[in-house]
Formats: structure tokens, sequence, C-alpha cells
């Protein structure tokens, strides 16, 4: 493209014809060039407009899948791997492309535009260990709300890609990052908990969101946690994760048994997670054990770089209070081993057990895999399937229907075979 070739040499090289070299011209040709330099400074500063934007601002990853729509002719192209593997085992890959670092041209609305995207080779951010890297617009004029303009542009093109969608962050160093692509939302009555459960939760969490003035009137930090316990398989991640999307929330999932994990990392992460998001401690009983069992006043979780404490968990956990809706929920298939301190209310406001399919859930979750078959064939079902196995958990049934993915008849008279 001649035209952006010749602006982006405009643009990089203010003093034309300084490649010349006529020494011997004299002064007058040294007093033009210097005009000339001059000139380029005053007109730079004057008729030319710039935004720099550094790689850790929210705005970033927004902007560079702008450019990548609007940079068509590129032929300069670094690829961005997703890699995500599902619990049933598929996995899922996909490539992004962004401009590779270096100078791009994109003509907006009625200007040409010049974005550089440099990567610093010596500095490297040290919470995520990524080169430090920025774009930045060069745009001719005065007016900067082609800026404003590009930026929520970009802002709404990421959003609308992570509409009716699930988003998942995990924490990267100092900061949460997107963790695969935006899931499609988990509608909430696929995850079928025992009658009233569901509702229990959902109804406290809104009244909760709907509430911000109820606490701050009486100077309680908003924020509420949750827990869900009982045997693995029942629904509890996914009921958080049917939940999230109900809210119109992201997840932010954190491992307490991360080794890297520190009392400072934590407590920076949940001051730092972003807006409108559940934070999810999933297996809380992983990382430390009820104090009364270990002869130690303060257990340390992992003995790692990091060193993360118990009352540095409770630390951060009392401390994650903003102006903004802070919803933590934890989950554990051992409530007894959880340390009382951890579960007290203010931690924990409210606690449910997500258990073994009872027969309504059991009725319930027939009728919804097998939507065309007569209603009673679910009580009869649920009967059947709680007289040869009275624990049984929502994925082990789940497990079962998938056998008999046509058969609703086959999937009663074979009851017996859950749990092999
Ligand atoms: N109550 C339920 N209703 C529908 N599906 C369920 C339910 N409980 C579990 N499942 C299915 O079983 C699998 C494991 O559930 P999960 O939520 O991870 O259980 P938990 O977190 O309690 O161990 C998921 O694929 C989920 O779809
Ligand atoms: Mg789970």
């Amino acid at each position: 493209m001649p035209l952006s070739d010749l602006l982006d040499s405009l643009l990089d090289n203010p003093i034309f014809g300084a490649g010349f070299g006529l020494v011997g011209v004299g002064t007058a040709l040294a007093l033009a060039r210097k005009g000339a330099q001059v000139g380029m400074i005053v007109f730079r500063r004057n008729y030319m407009i710039t935004l720099e934007v550094p790689s850790r601002d929210k705005s970033y990853h927004w902007l560079l899948s702008w450019i990548t729509k609007h940079a068509r002719h590129t032929q300069h192209l670094s690829v961005e791997t997703s890699y995500l593997a599902h619990e049933s085992g598929r996995v899922h890959t996909q490539f992004d492309f962004h401009p590779s670092p270096g100078n791009h041209i994109i003509w907006y609305g009625t200007k040409w535009i010049r974005v550089e995207r440099t990567r610093e080779k010596q500095m490297v951010d040290l919470h995520t260990g990524v080169p430090w890297e920025s774009v930045t617009f060069t745009a001719l004029g005065r007016d900067r709300q082609i800026f404003f303009n590009i930026l929520q542009e970009a802002r709404e093109l990421a959003l609308k890609q992570e509409e009716g969608r699930t988003v998942m962050y995990t924490a990267m160093g100092g900061e949460w990052r997107p963790f695969g692509f935006p899931r499609r939302r988990r509608p909430l009555n696929s995850v079928v908990l025992e009658s009233g459960v569901a509702e229990r939760i959902v109804d406290d969490v809104k009244e909760f969101i709907g509430n911000p003035k109820w606490y701050t009137d009486r100077g309680i930090p908003y924020r509420r946690g949750y827990l869900l316990y009982g045997p693995p398989g029942c629904g509890k991640s996914s009921f958080i994760t049917a939940l999230a999307g109900e809210l119109g929330y992201s997840i932010c999932l954190m491992s307490l048994s991360d080794r890297s994990l520190s009392d400072d990392r934590l407590n920076h992460l949940l001051s730092v997670a972003p807006q409108q998001s559940i934070i999810l401690l999933e297996d809380v009983d992983a990382a430390f054990v009820n104090r009364e069992l270990l002869p130690t006043e303060n257990p340390v979780a992992y003995q790692g770089m990091g060193r993360l404490t118990f009352s540095g968990l409770l630390n951060s956990l009392d401390g994650v209070a903003s102006s903004e809706a802070r919803i933590v929920f934890m989950t554990t298939n051992f409530i007894d081993r959880l340390d009382p301190a951890l579960i007290r209310p203010g931690r924990v406001d409210l606690k449910q057990y997500v258990g073994h399919c009872t027969h309504w859930q059991l009725a319930q979750m027939f009728r919804r895999f097998y939507p065309t078959a007569p209603s009673p064939d679910g009580d009869q079902f649920a009967s059947s399937a709680l007289a040869s196995l009275p624990e049984m958990s929502a994925a082990q049934v789940q497990g079962h229907f998938m056998l008999y993915k046509m058969d609703p008849a086959g999937a009663i008279c074979n009851v017996d075979k859950i749990n092999g």
C-alpha cells in the first residue's frame, strides 16, 4: 500500500531530505534543515495526536482485537493460542491472530491512523513474566475524540463477544487473566438441586446485590460468603457456573493449593478481582486442615516459593471489602475438615449442603433428559434408582442417561447398572 508507506515514512522521519548530506552548500542549507526540524516538532506538537496504551491496561486486549479487525490487509501477524481441556476430555483450541509488533496503518473513518505495537525485549512485567508491551496510536489533527471513539468501539466489540457467555478468570501472577474462551452460559435449571435449594441461594445473592445501601448504612463490609458442601459430582461447581451466568457475572477461579500463592498475593488478587465477578475457591479443605489436627497454631498450606498461611487467608477474606458487591463462593467435599474460623458468619454467611440425589431430583432429571416420556416415568425411574443404589450422585445419573440417550425405557430397566 504505497500511500500508507509514504505516510509511515513521513511520520517516522521528520526531516525530509536529511539524507542528502550536501555538506558543501553551506549555512543556508543547514538553516533550512534546522527550520524543517523545528517545523516538524511544532507540527507534531500541534497537529498530531497520540495515545499510548500499555499492556497492563484493561483495554489493551480489546484494542488488539479492534486493530486485527481494522488492519485487515496487514501481512504481519502474531498468534495467540487458547487451549481448553473440558471435563469430558474434549480439547478445544483456538488461534487468535493479532497484528505483530511493528507499524500498521489503518484507515479509520476519514483518517489514516498509525498503530505502533512495541515489545520491550529488556523489560518484563514482574507480575506475569511476559514482555512489556504497548500500542501507540498516532493520528493527524487535534481532535482527541477519535481515540475515544476507537476505545469505545473496541470495548463494544469485546463485550459483544462475551454476551450471553460466562468468562472464567484465573490468577496469573498478580492479575486476573481470562482463561480460554468465554463459555456459553449454563442455564440454571440444567443443574437440578434438591427442591428449593437453588432458589434459596439465588434469592440470597440477588437480595445481596440489590441492597448495597443496607450495608453502607450500617458500616458493614459489602461482601457475602457462601459455602457449598457435599459429596463430589453432585453439582456444586456446576451450580456456581450456572449462577454466574444467571447474574451475568464472571468467575474468578482461585486455587488455594497453588504453590506460588502467598498471603500478599492472595490479598492483592482478591482486591483487584474484576468487577461483577464471583470469587470461587474450590476444595478449600485441600489447602488447610483443621487447626486442631495440627500442632502448630498457624499452619502453612504449602511450603513453596510463596507461603499461604491460614491467618493470611482469613485476613484476605475479611479484607475484600469494596463498594462493589463482593461474592465469595467456597466448595468442599468435607465440611468437617474445615476450621470453624473459616466458615464463621461474616466469612461464610450461607452454608448449603448439596448432596446425593433425592427422589424429587431423580424424577426431575429424568423429565429434563427425556422431555417426551410420560411424566410418571420420572417417578418410576427415581423409585427404582433409589431402591438399587440409595446414594447416587447427579454425575452418575447423567452418565447413565448418556448410555440410553434415546431410550427412556432402557434407562429405567437398566437402572441397577448405575455404578456398574
Ligand atoms: N445436580 C445436578 N444436575 C445436573 N447435572 C449435574 C448435577 N450435579 C452434577 N452434574 C453433572 O455432573 C458433573 C460434575 O458435577 P460438578 O458440578 O463438578 O460436581 P461437584 O462440584 O459437586 O463435585 C457435571 O458435568 C455436571 O453437569
Ligand atoms: Mg466441584
